[in-house]
């Protein structure tokens, strides 16, 4: 659907030049919500804005539907813009104009008869869950209900992607769970295409199916949300997950003085339900004890984390370590 090659991109200026988008391929596949993450400067806006030709590369190229988006003409260009709507962290809401012109803006410069307008504009309000607030101001809204606006005013073309732009950053964990949601229901609805930009990894395991970690306009890792949570390659990866589990894990180990062997698990799927430890406890005879540990649900699976101490002989332990290995946990040596 979204097909990325080898996309580069460089700002020059007086001060300098930044690389901000060094040798990018992605490819996003039809209905899927694929979320890109990575610390500030990485990137990301850069990625995001090129999808709709905001930006344009100095080499590579973006197919999209089929089509090579970098050689549309000016008429091609705005058929196309009209096919993408984008949301951002700060809503760009128009002040003066109520809920429902923001809404129809973009339909009103299309010619489109009032009417059809209003009819369209009534759908999309509902499709938002914003009944009874068509003709408030957004100074009158929440930040939750003004994303809502924005997000109407994006699908208001129909369009087959989505572009999200830290349109979560600024709302509360509450909100942020709602426009998710609401997100997830629309890409279902629609069958849309959903391209969501965050730092939140929380945002990413809540309705990604596929990620990629950006690092100085490079993507360092690619892959479903679960393997990349289960088994993060890259300490920014690592360092990035680290926030949502195992936050207290640094703060535990120096403190203890062990006399065995601290080991983080990772367990991905049936995996993470399954009774693993105990099993390898029977088996091997070792004991464990246990440091920290939760379970992330994610949409498709559950990633589990624990970092625990085996206590036993050399040979026990090197025993239970393969059990755990030959049972598909990842183990890492802490
Ligand atoms: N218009 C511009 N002119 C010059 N440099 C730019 C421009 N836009 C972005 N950059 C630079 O390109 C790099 C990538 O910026 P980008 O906005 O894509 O990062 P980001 O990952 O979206 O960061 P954030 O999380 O802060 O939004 C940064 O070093 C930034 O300073
Ligand atoms: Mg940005």
């Amino acid at each position: 659907m979204i097909k990325i090659s080898n996309v580069n991109k460089t700002y020059r200026s007086k001060k300098g030049n930044v690389e901000a988008l060094r040798n990018v391929s992605i490819d996003i596949d039809k209905g899927e919500i694929f979320g890109v993450v990575g610390l500030s400067g990485a990137g990301k806006s850069t990625l995001i804005r090129t999808l709709n030709r905001l930006e344009d590369i100095d080499s590579g190229e973006i197919v999209i539907s089929g089509e090579n988006i970098c050689n549309f003409t000016p008429e091609e260009l705005r058929k196309f813009r009209k096919n993408t709507g984008m949301i951002f962290q700060n809503f760009n809401l128009l002040n003066s104009k109520s809920v429902r012109d923001n809404i129809a803006f973009s339909l009103e410069i299309s010619k489109i008869p009032k009417k059809e307008i209003d009819d369209r504009v009534d759908e999309l309000i509902k499709l938002v869950e914003l009944d009874g607030k068509k003709n408030m101001y957004p100074s009158q809204l929440s930040g939750g209900q003004k994303q809502r606006v924005a997000i109407a005013r994006a699908l208001a073309n129909n369009p087959d992607v989505l572009l999200c732009d830290e349109a979560t950053s600024a709302l509360d964990p509450k909100t942020t769970k709602s426009i998710l949601e609401l997100i997830k229901g629309l890409r279902d609805k629609l069958n849309l295409t959903i391209v969501l930009i965050t730092h939140q990894m929380e945002v990413i395991r809540d309705v990604c199916d596929r990620v990629a970690i950006m690092e100085d306009g490079q993507v360092i890792e690619l892959g479903p949300v679960a393997k990349v949570f289960s088994n993060p390659q890259t300490e920014t990866a690592k360092d990035f997950i680290s926030h949502i589990r195992l936050n207290d894990e640094d703060e535990i180990i120096p403190l203890l003085d062990s006399k065995g062997k601290i080991v983080h698990l990772g367990f991905e799927g049936d995996k993470a339900k399954e009774p693993v430890v105990s099993r390898m406890i029977r088996e091997t005879g070792v004991d464990v004890n246990i440091l920290s540990g939760n379970i992330n649900r994610l949409i498709t699976t559950n990633v589990g984390n624990l970092v625990v101490e085996i206590l036993g002989s050399e040979h026990e332990i090197e025993l239970a370590l393969n059990y755990l290995k030959n049972n598909e946990v990842l183990v890492e040596e802490i």
